[in-house]
């Protein structure tokens, strides 16, 4: 197999992705985009504006999608995404994710998207009349993300997994079948972040905007001391002199998250434990805790916000790059499957 692409260094490809739905939240950073930043260096990255993808659950709001796009880019370049070290990817930019994913589903057995449990838990949450084919295929679809710059590895949160494992069978399948010699795809691995799953302010389930329990990475400092002030706390604890729980309690999650002063955070806990701090001492300082850390992401936010053609440029030149990779993947996929040149002439 030639050389992946002239700009890999030598490097490890990672590929990883978000559906532009929506402002991204402080779940998905310490779920995700702060592991990106690290991994940024370490690895010749790529980072996935998965648009097509969004259209599963949101062909009635395209404006959304179209909205959120530029925002996912000042959300990734604020917390420190380095266009010029990484490669930023608008999914619909580059057709073969679409080719990809078609050819691909032929050596898909229905009964591995029929089990996979992921997308099992999403779609009984829908009616039927919302299941549509292309969302029952988005595994499918992500499956062509990853392989098309034929990623090594995928970090990712773990409700993702199994699409990474099903990226494996395929990979395997498909080397197996078209290329026994000389493998087209590698079997990528997964890499999971340091807080997999960041409770909401509710509590009950993960962050996310469409429940409503999200603190986003461009919220206001007033709006970050609103939500904290109403988070839900340990629910079976009445008063401040009750001895209260720590763990599942979403305040000492979010402490444990976000707040850089660990003696603080241990000597709340000890305090809570015993009944001799309240919530709302609590409270006010994760309010300071979350401030402190959104500030600098807040800063280099306005500052692009005020230089849109830069946050334009990063997209569309990460997108340049992932075109020519594409394209050289899809022509070693077309050889492989013998379907590059039916005559001599063309070709
Ligand atoms: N499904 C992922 C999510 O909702 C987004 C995504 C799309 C993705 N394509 C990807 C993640 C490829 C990893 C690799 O978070």
């Amino acid at each position: 197999m030639a050389d992946k692409s002239a700009n890999d260094n030598g490097k490890k490809r990672i590929l990883t992705g978000i559906r532009p739905t929506g402002q991204l939240h402080v779940g998905h950073y310490v779920g995700a985009l702060e592991n990106w930043v690290r991994l940024q260096h370490e690895y010749d990255a790529y980072f996935l504006i998965a648009d097509y993808q969004a259209l599963a659950d949101h062909i009635d709001d395209i404006d959304l999608i179209r909205e959120s796009v530029l925002q996912v880019g000042i959300d990734w370049l604020s917390v420190g995404l380095d266009p010029e070290e990484s490669t930023f990817v608008i999914q619909s930019y580059v057709p073969e994710h679409a080719e990809l994913t078609m050819l691909l589903s032929f050596i898909t057995p229905l009964g591995m998207l029929q089990r996979n449990p992921t997308l099992k838990a999403e779609t009984e949450q829908l009616r039927p009349d919302q299941l549509n084919v292309g969302f029952f295929n988005y595994p499918m679809s992500q499956v062509a993300d990853i392989l098309l710059p034929r990623a090594d590895l995928v970090p990712v949160g773990d409700d993702q997994a199994p699409h990474i494992e099903m990226t494996r069978e395929i990979a395997r399948k498909f080397n197996r079948l078209f290329a026994p010699e000389s493998p087209v795809f590698p079997e990528p691995g997964t890499l999971i972040g340091r807080v997999p799953r960041l409770s909401g302010t509710d509590g009950q389930s993960k962050m996310s905007k469409s429940r409503g329990n999200a603190i986003a990475l461009s919220d206001d400092a007033d709006t970050v001391q609103k939500k904290v002030m109403g988070m839900y706390t340990d629910p079976t604890r009445l008063r401040a002199t009750d001895p209260g729980h720590v763990e599942g309690n979403p305040v000492f999650e979010y402490h444990d998250a976000f707040n850089t002063d660990t003696a603080q955070v241990d000597d709340f806990k000890e305090r809570y434990r015993a009944g001799k701090v309240g919530d709302v001492e609590v409270k006010k300082a994760l309010v300071v805790a979350m401030n402190n850390f959104l500030d600098p992401i807040r800063e280099k936010r306005a500052y692009y916000e005020g230089h849109m053609s830069e946050v334009e440029d990063a997209l569309m030149e990460g997108t340049r790059r992932a075109r020519a990779t594409a394209a050289e993947t899809m022509g070693a996929v077309r050889d492989a499957m013998r379907i590059s040149s039916y005559t001599r002439t063309w070709e």
